[in-house]
């Protein structure tokens, strides 16, 4: 074999022991590269004749051909392995059984809080939203709550590390109450020129607006077991009028009771109790007279004639406006709907129990 020859050859070598594409361009620079074999052999020829150059020349072309035939040969060859490693990585085992989606649907308090909405809102009340991180005043002071309630204790208040603009820390809201008030001062700023003008009028024609509202959401208290969850659900109602009564109480709240449970026969009880933002105060309590829970009382909100107070700390005149306001448990209400005596199961986010409400 001739010098060229087993260039050629060791070329081949080189080519076959990469095993990558960079180690076979990193193994091509030696030989096809600016200062690689080939290139030296050409220039090598600068003292040769004519004739020696012409023969010499092809001799080395023919060598460097056969050393780009090789590469281009070992290129593919690399290219095909990287592919059929990519596609053995991939491979698709065709017989497994497919994965089902599985449908997905409302949370059964979910479902409730709509239906609460739907019914309120077919009597003319606002849906409002408001937040769970509550300013002490919104919680407690605006809803006439003095300084030393129980309600106001670590022991029921979850509290959030960071004070208000009062100096006092912001409380993850036990209840959906603070969205009477906030609710009144948004109304009130965004029908201003109604407001001012029922404020102004002095001859009794000009009908002061309403205020007409549900506030459903999240609430917290510091309380756990099988009927209490540290995170528990509210709906808030406030009717606010010239001359709106308990009598409107219960007849929205029968109205709503009945529809909401599709059971005509269902009767309410008004219980005296105590709220210090309501006076006076109720407890709401319904009865089935047929089905599982026949016959039995069963507690589903506060409710009161809403206290002049808190009249006052909404910018209103309590000598003018006059309303209820409830706070139910749409959790509860859940529970006598679906017959679940555990609350804690719609907070454990089971798909077993959810899925049975689809
Ligand atoms: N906020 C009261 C509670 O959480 C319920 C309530 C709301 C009572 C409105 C009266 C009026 O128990």
């Amino acid at each position: 074999m001739n010098e060229l020859d087993s260039l050629a050859a060791t070329a081949r070598a080189a080519f076959a022991e990469a095993r990558t594409p960079a180690e076979l361009e990193n193994a091509k620079a030696q030989f096809l590269g600016k200062s690689g074999r080939i290139t030296e052999l050409m220039k090598g020829m600068a003292a040769l004749s004519v004739e020696e150059k012409k023969s010499r020349g092809a001799a080395i072309n023919v060598a460097k051909q056969a050393i780009e035939s090789a590469l281009t040969d070992r290129r593919q060859q690399l290219a095909d392995e990287e592919l059929s490693q990519q596609l053995r990585a991939e491979a698709l085992d065709v017989s497994l059984p497919g994965r089902r989606r599985i449908p997905g649907g409302l949370h059964p308090v979910s479902r409730t809080l709509e239906r609460i909405e739907e019914i309120f809102s077919s009597m003319g009340f606002d849906v409002a939203d408001g937040p769970e991180i509550e300013s002490d005043w919104h919680s407690f002071t605006s809803l006439n709550n003095p300084p030393n309630h129980p309600a106001r204790s670590m022991q029921d208040t979850f509290y959030v590390d960071l004070n208000g603009d009062d100096g006092i820390p912001y409380n993850l809201r036990p209840h959906t109450s603070p969205m009477q008030v906030r609710y009144a001062h948004q109304h009130i700023k965004k029908y201003a020129a109604e407001f001012a003008a029922a404020a102004a009028d002095t001859t009794g024609t000009v009908k002061a607006p309403e205020i007409r509202v549900i506030a459903p959401g999240r609430t917290y208290r510091v309380d756990s077991d099988a009927t209490h969850s540290p995170m528990f659900h509210q709906c808030e109602g406030l009717w606010l009028g010239e001359n709106v009564s308990f009598k409107d109480l219960k007849v929205v709240f029968t109205d709503f009771c009945r529809t909401f449970f599709e059971r005509d026969d269902l009767v309410l009880r008004f219980r005296p109790s105590f709220f210090p933002f309501t006076e006076p105060s109720a407890e709401i309590d319904i009865q089935f007279a047929s089905g599982p829970l026949a016959g039995r009382w069963l507690e589903v909100s506060g409710s009161g004639q809403v206290h002049p107070n808190v009249v006052r700390n909404m910018g209103l005149d309590p000598e003018r406006y006059i309303g209820f306001a409830f706070g139910m448990g749409p959790d509860r209400l859940t529970m006598l709907r679906y017959g679940v005596n555990d609350l804690r199961l719609f907070f454990d986010g089971d798909l077993r129990f959810l899925s049975q409400f689809q």
